[in-house]
């Protein structure tokens, strides 16, 4: 099979020429040296010809089996097919010698992600999730910022996503690996679990369907308590009509919030806070609130570019350098196992099993 070759663009098969497979991953790899679409997967002949027509030699398969037995040259699989196949269509690949790149959700269950982990192993081929955000230079500035300490400890993370918007399609209904939680949240889970820097050790959260179609969870809230105290607190939800900060970080030196294109941080500069000695006393003096005998404190502001482009990273270029050079994945299956481990308690107790 093809992935044994070590020079050259790496050969790429698309499977599923929908809004993520054509839209994301054959406009994203058009144009590109290190990568040449060789193999476009879709049960849609229309789809199929855009794709030859696009990318010269790439042959059109209706049929994902026969793609896997004649694939054309190519040595990496992107799988963007609807949710629930990922799991299945990851594993057949991998087992024919190919590596893979598959969308988001990396799968439906956590034995299913474990499952893929020890195929990929078996097969000493690349699995890696496409958790897009991780090369995102929003996404990248924030962690940037959450790791230079200005913060303080970390208290709380919010993330919330929210709009007003039914939807109809396939990502309502759960037979298809659809709703929320699978659709939107590995994006936004995966994200707080990177910034949170700890292991998980409580989740709790609450799903309901409100006003998309079909029968699957269109409102998630999910909270994770993190071992080191911190605690993530992640909503998203079609059914809010009022936008809320995309992300709110309170620490104990410092509060970021999202406004408009820019993180405003308001902090405090540790070596100028005076220590806070407890004053024992049932009376408070002149019944006043606050530090006894008054303080004021120095806050600091700063505003600065959220997508900062110094701070995007090239995706497919990260996974060509762990294809052909051996560089260790920008998203390892094992990260995103913990994603789908967090998705899997996050239904426990709900009508969304
Ligand atoms: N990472 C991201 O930002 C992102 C964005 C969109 C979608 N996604 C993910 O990508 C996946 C696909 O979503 P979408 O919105 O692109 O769906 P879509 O409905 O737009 O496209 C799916 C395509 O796959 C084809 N298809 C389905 N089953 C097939 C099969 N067995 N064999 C061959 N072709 C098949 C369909 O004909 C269609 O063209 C989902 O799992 C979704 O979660 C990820």
């Amino acid at each position: 099979m093809g992935a044994a070759q070590n020079t050259g663009p790496v050969k790429v098969a698309i499977a599923g020429l929908g809004r993520a497979g054509w839209s994301i991953h054959a406009m994203g790899l058009k144009g590109r040296q290190d990568f040449q679409v060789v193999a476009a997967i879709d049960k849609q002949p229309e789809r199929r010809a855009e794709a030859e027509q696009t990318f010269p030699g790439c042959k059109g398969y209706e049929e994902w089996k026969d793609f896997l037995a004649n694939p054309n040259g190519a040595e990496l699989a992107i799988i963007a097919t609807q949710s629930v196949a990922h799991g299945p269509m990851s594993i057949e690949a991998l087992k024919t010698g190919l590596h893979v790149l598959v969308e988001k959700p990396m799968a439906m269950n956590v034995k299913e992600a474990d499952q893929m982990i020890a195929a990929a192993k078996k097969a000493k081929r690349i699995l890696s999730i496409h958790q897009n955000y991780r090369a995102h230079p929003e996404f990248n500035h924030l962690k940037s910022i959450v790791e230079s300490g200005i913060l303080g400890k970390i208290v709380e993370l919010k993330n919330s996503s929210v709009h007003f918007a039914r939807r109809n399609d396939w990502q309502t209904l759960r037979k298809y690996g659809g709703g929320t939680l699978n659709n939107t949240c590995p994006h936004t889970i995966d994200q707080c679990l990177q910034l949170l820097g700890s292991p998980v050790m409580d989740v709790w959260g609450d799903l309901q369907k409100t006003i998309t179609s079909g029968n699957a969870e269109d409102h998630v809230k999910v909270l994770i308590r993190g071992k080191n105290g911190a605690v993530v607190d992640m909503e998203v939800t079609s059914c809010c009509a009022v936008k809320q900060p995309q992300w709110l970080i309170m620490g104990t030196l410092c509060t970021l919030v999202r406004e408009g294109d820019e993180f405003v941080i308001r902090y405090l500069d540790p070596a100028k806070l005076p220590p806070l000695k407890v004053v024992d006393s049932i009376a408070v003096p002149d019944r006043k609130y606050g530090v006894i005998g008054g303080e004021t404190l120095e806050w600091q502001e700063k505003k600065v570019q959220a997508a900062d482009p110094a701070y995007k990273l090239d995706f497919y270029g990260c996974l060509y350098d762990s294809i052909r050079n051996k560089k260790k994945l920008l998203v390892t299956p094992e990260s995103v196992r913990e994603v789908i481990r967090v998705i899997a308690l996050s239904r426990k107790g709900t009508k969304f099993p």
